[in-house]
């Protein structure tokens, strides 16, 4: 619950009853000063409806008090309203939802949702540019489920097309069938093949024959291309299980999925009149798209990217009987899945009217402030940056002394996965961003192991006091003995309405900003008062139990994000 906007719906409400259906912009302001929040802006209301500033005063008044969340209403003149909360009813709340298993949050309609994401490209090492589909689609089926969705995920991997006709030509070209054993060995020689099919057009034309021979399944293309995809799969899962994603073998459906399907739907656009036939392609002209037709089919009878896609959400859609289809992709591909949406609504392949949503994300820059091209960059790759931030952590960390190899490199684990992850997650997913190393690690600013470190110090507390979350949560009574405290109170209320809202827009920085302020309050209570040492007891409970709310906030939200939590560092 956030106060503020509940206030808002109450004066919505009340000045519906009376007919008002107008919005006005009246403003709700904390006051801590004089009362805990001000309405400021009725006085408007009153002139432009005509109504007895008096009487609306007095109506406001009277049903707001009819919520057990106010305490005392005061009309201040010329035209404020000052509004005190219950404290006694805010400390009851916080008593009581923090019991439950996940603060109250449910969601009431449970939906089917399928989530295409992290669909790296087969030949290439993960790379700076597959990051974010990766670790949004994973917050995203995360926090979807979390809220009681039934998630499908998807790993539609580019594992078809041209790119397998040049790399094959290649090592047929040079015999290098055996030194195929690792995905760094095959990118290396898929980037000179693909300079030499640009360069070559006696080469490019054998690339493409061996695309069509693929196709055919002819065999030792076939098992070339199966090799080249497993070896690339497989570093690929090592990626995702050090990263705590959880896409498995048993979700990745690819591109070559489809292939055998393609005719088939290729024939079924035209006989739809939905596909026409332009000079020996096949291609797909919308009305708002004129200019930008959707090739289907080439010349050569190569089928495209697209065609995949179209036949994917036909498949998808039959198959897994969807509530809703989500796919995450960088902004680039807006328009092109606009289309592809269209198309598979105009040929009945999904309802007209069914849910099929693009959440784009922007792009990461280099250090020109230019989207890091993967053909031309030298960028990074996933397993670079892991490394990279293993060993920053390493060094930035005191570990505790006593601890052994083993221990310190879980906890570096930890705290590495953490750190990419939050690079991505605290950030607007949809503007573009530099990648920058530098800052990521600190115990001061907002980054994940601030984050994972308060909670390790909560933890370390309660220890201390012989309890743990669950019991200070289960056997102690908190109540609000500060304005510190009570604003702590508030924000705890505000938990359920974060998650509700980072769900629906798919914006995990708001959960991000959230745990942040929270650890940050934390830190703050804990500055003031070293909780060991109360001699009250029910004091000192009270406490406890607060810190012990934080923390179980703190777990559940850093379990959305997918980053663990640290018991000790
Ligand atoms: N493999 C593509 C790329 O790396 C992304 C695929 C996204 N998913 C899809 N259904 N088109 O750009």
């Amino acid at each position: 619950m956030n106060i503020k906007n509940y206030i808002k719906n109450q004066i919505t409400n009340i000045l519906k009853s009376i007919n008002i259906n107008k919005k006005y912009n009246y403003k709700i302001k904390n006051n801590y000063k004089y009362s805990d929040y001000q309405i400021n802006g009725i006085i408007i209301i009153s002139k432009k409806e005509k109504i007895k500033l008096n009487f609306l005063f007095k109506l406001i008044k009277q049903k707001l008090l009819k919520n057990k969340i106010f305490n005392k209403i005061k009309i201040i003149n010329p035209g404020f309203i000052n509004i005190f909360l219950n404290k006694k009813y805010i400390e009851k709340l916080i008593n009581k939802i923090s019991k439950k298993k996940k603060f109250n949050i449910k969601k009431t309609k449970k939906k089917k949702i399928l989530i295409d994401y992290s669909s790296p490209n087969i030949a290439k090492e993960m790379h700076i540019g597959n990051l974010r589909s990766t670790i949004i689609g994973d917050y995203l089926s995360n926090i979807l489920k979390f809220l009681g969705n039934k998630i499908i995920k998807i790993n539609h991997i580019g594992d078809w097309g041209t790119q397998f006709g040049i790399l094959i030509t290649w090592i047929k070209k040079y015999k290098l069938e055996k030194k195929i054993k690792n995905i760094k060995y095959i990118s290396y020689i898929y980037k000179k093949a693909q300079k030499y099919f640009y360069k070559n057009n006696k080469f490019a034309l054998k690339a493409k024959k061996n695309v069509v021979k693929l196709q055919n399944k002819k065999k030792n293309i076939y098992n070339l291309w199966k090799k080249i995809v497993k070896i690339t799969t497989k570093e690929n899962y090592k990626i995702y299980k050090y990263l705590n994603i959880k896409l498995k073998k048993k979700h990745t459906i690819g591109e070559s999925y489809y292939q055998k399907s393609l005719t088939k739907i290729v024939n079924d656009l035209i006989k739809k009149k939905i596909a026409i036939k332009n000079n020996k392609s096949i291609i797909i002209f919308l009305k708002n798209y004129i200019k930008y037709p959707i090739i289907i089919q080439k010349k050569d009878k190569g089928f495209l990217y697209s065609t995949t896609d179209i036949a994917a959400i036909k498949y998808r859609y039959k198959k897994f009987k969807p509530n809703k289809i989500i796919y995450i992709i960088d902004y680039r591909q807006t328009e092109y899945l606009k289309q592809i949406f269209q198309i598979c609504k105009n040929s009945n392949y999904i309802p007209k009217n069914f849910n099929i949503i693009h959440y784009k994300f922007g792009l990461i820059l280099n250090k020109n402030n230019k989207p890091i091209k993967s053909r031309k960059d030298n960028y990074l790759t996933i397993k670079q940056i892991i490394n990279l931030i293993k060993k920053k952590s390493k060094n930035f960390i005191n570990y505790n002394k006593k601890y052994n190899k083993y221990k310190i490199n879980r906890i570096t684990k930890k705290i590495t996965i953490g750190t990419i992850k939050y690079i991505e997650l605290s950030k607007n997913r949809k503007t573009n961003y530099y990648f920058n190393i530098n800052k990521v690690l600190s115990l001061k600013s907002n980054t994940s192991l601030y984050i994972q470190y308060s909670y390790t110090r909560i933890i370390s507390i309660l220890r201390k006091n012989n309890t743990n979350t669950t019991n200070s949560i289960k056997y102690f009574k908190y109540y609000i003995t500060s304005k510190l405290e009570y604003l702590i109170s508030l924000k705890i209320l505000n938990f359920k309405e974060i998650i509700k809202k980072s769900a629906k827009k798919c914006k995990s920085n708001i959960i991000c900003k959230y745990l942040y302020d929270i650890s940050s309050l934390f830190s703050n209570l804990y500055e003031k008062q070293n909780i060991s040492n109360i001699k009250n007891n029910k004091l000192k409970k009270s406490k406890l139990k607060l810190i012990a709310i934080i923390s179980k906030i703190l777990r559940i939200g850093l379990n959305i994000l997918g980053i663990p939590i640290l018991y000790n560092i």
